[in-house]
């Protein structure tokens, strides 16, 4: 073997073993990770977050293009606390999903309307109060909004009729009042939507006249 080829191999070897212990995953969005968890009060389902691993290998977070938390799910849990700011503060995030907490307080913290990428707003079981804000109305990206089995009060902020792509709405088993089916426009073929509390089905599918 040469002595030329003998270095390009080492240098390959080399460049190998550097991208294998690269931390992949954005230092930005691990900080903000670290944050949310302490905020919630370390919770079972994300204790295993190591600030020594790769924050795109940990439980409950995806990541997408560059290495940007694209998708946390945090659900299933006891923990005692309010959704943190923090979250508006993972500009990629795509998936933002908190289900299941029964001890999840407080309202819906105005910082998620940063999350211009957000498709998806899944918040269902949890015990969250006041209104069903108006700023998801400036997300234009929302695909699908699940509210549903929590406390919020209020009326449907008819803007909500605006974003161009949402599919879904489900805001049953809320205290919520008023109609929701104003909300229907022609340029969604289907929008889901209910809302009041009590024996009203959970879900209602509508099919709009395209
Ligand atoms: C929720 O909080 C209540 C009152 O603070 C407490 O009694 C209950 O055990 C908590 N539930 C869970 C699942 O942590
Ligand atoms: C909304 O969430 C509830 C509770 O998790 C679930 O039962 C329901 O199927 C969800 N709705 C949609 C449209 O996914």
């Amino acid at each position: 073997m040469g002595k030329t080829t003998t270095l390009l191999l080492l240098l390959f070897a080399l460049l190998f073993t550097t991208s294998l212990s690269k931390d992949l995953c954005h230092k930005d969005d691990k900080n903000t990770l670290l944050k949310i968890k302490k905020a919630m009060n370390n919770p079972y389902t994300i204790i295993s977050w190591d600030p020594k691993d790769d924050c795109c290998t940990w439980v409950s977070v995806e990541c997408g293009n560059a290495n940007r938390v694209t998708s946390l799910d945090i659900s299933d849990d006891d923990v005692s606390a309010q959704i943190p700011p923090e979250v508006g503060d993972l500009p990629y995030l795509q998936y933002l999903t908190l289900r299941k907490l029964p001890n999840l307080t407080g309202e819906i913290p105005p910082t998620i309307a940063k999350l211009k990428y957000l498709k998806s707003l899944w918040l269902s079981w949890n015990s969250l109060t006041g209104p069903v804000p108006e700023f998801l109305s400036q997300l234009k990206n929302l695909e699908y909004i699940n509210l549903s089995f929590n406390k919020l009060s209020g009326s449907i902020p008819g803007s909500l009729s605006l974003l161009p792509k949402l599919d879904f709405l489900e805001l049953s088993r809320n205290k919520i009042t008023g109609l929701v089916f104003k909300l229907l426009t022609p340029e969604h073929n289907s929008v889901l939507s209910f809302n009041f509390e009590g024996s009203v089905p959970l879900w209602t599918q509508m099919s709009l006249p395209v």
